[in-house]
């Protein structure tokens, strides 16, 4: 358990973290699974492209690329869904594009969480203009139950409750996302 059950406080969100859901060991044991599902259907030479969704990705990307057992390149895109502070409305703006070109490419989508699928299914349909030999997604959190549009999603880390989680990666106006566990905020913070 991270933080002996009082998560906030090393981090300086005491009173703001309402409880821990995936502790650090819980996500890096995970992590390690998804890679090695993820590498094991992988029998394309070319290494496979991850595409980290900026910012909410971030920690899980590294940490999923350094465990994959295979080679992959790595390329960033940002987006913006227009909604409410705590969810979206399936209208999305790109906030920075790809570098390169995937034409031809595998490429994995690297996802922090989806919630209602509605950027997702937004940047699928846009990546799969561009010509990639194939594209899959793997995400870290799933809110089954906030699901509006189903995504094919090939790999997912961990089913969660429909509540708003904060840390490694996630954030609430751009803070906790330096936690290195998934937790749940307390709702005063944003009701
Ligand atoms: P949709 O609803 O389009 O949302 O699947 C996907 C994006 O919304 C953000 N999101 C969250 N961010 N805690 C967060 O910090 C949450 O519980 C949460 N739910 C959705 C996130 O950026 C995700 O990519
Ligand atoms: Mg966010």
């Amino acid at each position: 358990m991270v933080n002996g059950g009082d998560p906030g406080k090393a981090y300086g969100y005491t009173e703001e973290i309402a409880a821990t859901l995936i502790t650090s060991q819980t996500l890096q044991a995970k992590i390690a699974e998804l890679a090695v599902a993820v590498a094991a259907d992988h029998h394309n030479p070319k290494p496979p492209l991850l595409i980290c969704v900026l910012k909410g990705a971030v920690m899980f990307v590294t940490d999923f690329a350094m465990a994959l057992p295979i080679p992959s390149e790595l390329e960033f895109m940002a987006v913006s869904s227009y909604g409410s502070a705590t969810s979206s409305s399936g209208v999305v703006r790109i906030l920075k594009d790809l570098d390169g070109d995937i034409t031809g490419r595998r490429v994995v989508i690297v996802e922090d969480i989806i919630d209602s699928g509605l950027t997702l299914s937004w940047l699928l349909k846009n990546l799969q203009t561009r010509g990639p030999a194939s594209i899959e997604v793997v995400a870290l959190l799933r809110k089954p139950d906030a699901v509006k549009v189903d995504v094919d999603v090939r790999y997912v880390g961990f089913d969660i409750p429909n509540e708003f989680v904060v840390g490694y990666g996630l954030d609430y106006a751009e803070r906790y996302r330096d936690m290195p566990f998934v937790g749940l905020l307390d709702p005063k913070m944003y009701l």
